[in-house]
């Protein structure tokens, strides 16, 4: 066992943690940043699978999350823009298929009503400051009605309420629609910068990184040289709330080393805090808190083809179904590719169902599903690779986590608060670009200079 001392411990080798110790580093701090995985970048991560590149995790940016774009240009990476010729296609609850651009083609009256929901929840979105969304006079209001519930209240449209609730629910929070609150819901659109970002594929789903996103944590990794332990899952955090005058300190144990510092940062999911042992206990309010996070549900597909054979349809390989087993589906291919590579989603009760399945009948299952909106040729990829984020013990789930019906409001401001020499610092607990490497990189920026900061005044 290595035993070292630094002036700041991070947990974490993810965009937040990372992001966190370059920022540390570059301002003279000594930093120690440990991993339980055997790799860097957490929810980022690409592999070659059977030939072919995938990106497994987190992948797009788009124009409003600078602080990605502007880390991205820093550590000499480039971005591309995905591709988005042609017509894209719907499919209908009853299985009719058409071929699209601009709206959606949900019928006359469903636009109606859904064009009085995205108003509504413009509207509303715009109220919200997405760093402190329990500020909102409404909030306790808010976040005791599901989201389902609500979007009952303003439309008895079952088309348009389904295709509403799909952009936040299976879209992005990745849970069913009545397991989680209208606040949370809103606390997402305006986290995007409205609740109309969410909807336009083109906007939200804008660009990727060449070589992967997570190029962007093995470039940091690669700045940090041997300040990054892999293999070092912690497993105790020994921590003590110095007193005025006093230097902080904790010590963090992780499988093959010990770290003294001054400072902790917990750059992991908000589910997973509770996986560590804290010594002493963690004050009242954050045992309490930290049940009340958790991780949604999605399997990412990945089918690589010989072409993009979609194009020469005049597709561009976008396909929208809700209550299809695949719902969304996007042309996925690399930077400078040949072939043609397509990613889908699989979300929540219907991911449970597709795990449940043998896995040849599985493949099948979701391939059909492709084809529905491609054609036969769908049926026949070089490479196929289901993405199983519930299955890894350092995530446990996807896309991020999201608080249960009224967490948010009784608990949200407390995420954030300091325990003594420890911070938190996530995706899944940041405002702006909430859920997203953005909001990785922010609050990774962020908690490395608000202990700089703290440190300059004492
Ligand atoms: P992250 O989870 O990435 O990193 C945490 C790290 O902590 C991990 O490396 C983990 O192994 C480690 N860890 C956990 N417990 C530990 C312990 N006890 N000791 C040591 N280490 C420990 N975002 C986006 O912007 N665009 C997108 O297109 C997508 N799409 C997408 C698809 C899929 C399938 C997923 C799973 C996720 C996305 N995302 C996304 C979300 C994005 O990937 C996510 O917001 C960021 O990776 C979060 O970065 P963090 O550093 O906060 O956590």
């Amino acid at each position: 066992m290595q035993e070292i001392t630094r002036d700041v411990v991070i947990i974490g080798a993810g965009p937040a943690g990372l992001t966190a110790a370059r920022r540390l580093t570059q301002a003279g701090k000594s930093v120690a940043v440990l991993e339980a995985r055997d790799r860097v970048g957490g929810r980022t991560w690409s592999d070659t699978i059977d030939g072919a590149f995938f990106e497994i995790g987190g992948q797009w940016v788009s124009p409003d999350q600078t602080a990605i774009s502007s880390l991205a240009q820093e550590l000499g990476l480039e971005l591309f823009d995905r591709y988005r010729e042609g017509k894209a296609v719907y499919l209908a609850a009853d299985g009719s298929r058409t071929e699209y651009d601009g709206d959606l083609p949900v019928g006359e009256e469903a636009h109606a009503e859904m064009e009085k929901l995205r108003k509504e929840l413009n509207r509303l979105a715009d109220e919200i400051d997405p760093a402190a969304p329990w500020d909102h006079p409404r909030a306790a209001e808010f976040d005791k009605i599901s989201f389902e519930d609500w979007l009952g209240t303003i439309s008895e449209n079952e088309v348009a309420r389904n295709t509403t609730a799909h952009f936040i629910a299976g879209g992005m929070l990745t849970k069913p629609s009545h397991t989680f609150s209208l606040l949370q819901a809103l606390l997402m659109a305006a986290s995007a910068g409205s609740f109309d970002n969410l909807l336009d594929e083109d906007f939200i789903l804008d660009k990727r990184v060449v070589g992967g996103m997570q190029s962007v944590s093995l470039r940091m990794a690669e700045e940090l040289g041997e300040d990054v332990f892999l293999n070092n899952p912690v497993r105790t955090l020994r921590w003590a709330d110095a007193g005025p005058g006093q230097p902080a300190e904790v010590t963090a144990i992780a499988d093959h080393v010990t770290v003294h510092a001054r400072h902790a940062i917990l750059a992991i999911p908000p589910n997973l805090y509770s996986r560590i042992q804290y010594e002493p206990a963690l004050p009242r309010t954050q045992q309490i808190v930290h049940q009340h996070h958790s991780m949604g549900l999605v399997i990412k597909v990945h089918a690589t083809y010989e072409t993009p054979f979609w194009r020469e349809q005049g597709l561009n390989g976008t396909g929208f179904g809700v209550g299809h087993i695949v719902q969304e589906l996007y042309d996925n291919s690399n930077h400078g590719e040949d072939r043609g590579t397509l990613v889908g989603f699989v979300v929540d009760v219907t991911a449970e169902k597709m795990w449940a399945l043998p896995e040849a009948e599985r493949k099948e299952t979701i391939l059909r599903s492709i084809a529905n909106y491609l054609g036969e040729e769908a049926m026949h990829p070089v490479a196929f690779y289901l993405s199983d984020w519930g299955a890894e013990e350092w995530t446990r789930g996807a896309y991020a986590c999201s608080y249960d019906l009224g967490g948010l409001s009784r608990w949200g401001a407390t995420q954030n608060l300091p325990v003594g020499p420890i911070y938190f610092a996530s995706s899944d607990i940041q405002g702006i670009g909430y859920q997203h490497v953005d909001g990785a990189v922010r609050i990774g920026g962020d908690t490395a200079k608000r202990i700089l900061d703290g440190e300059a005044a004492s």
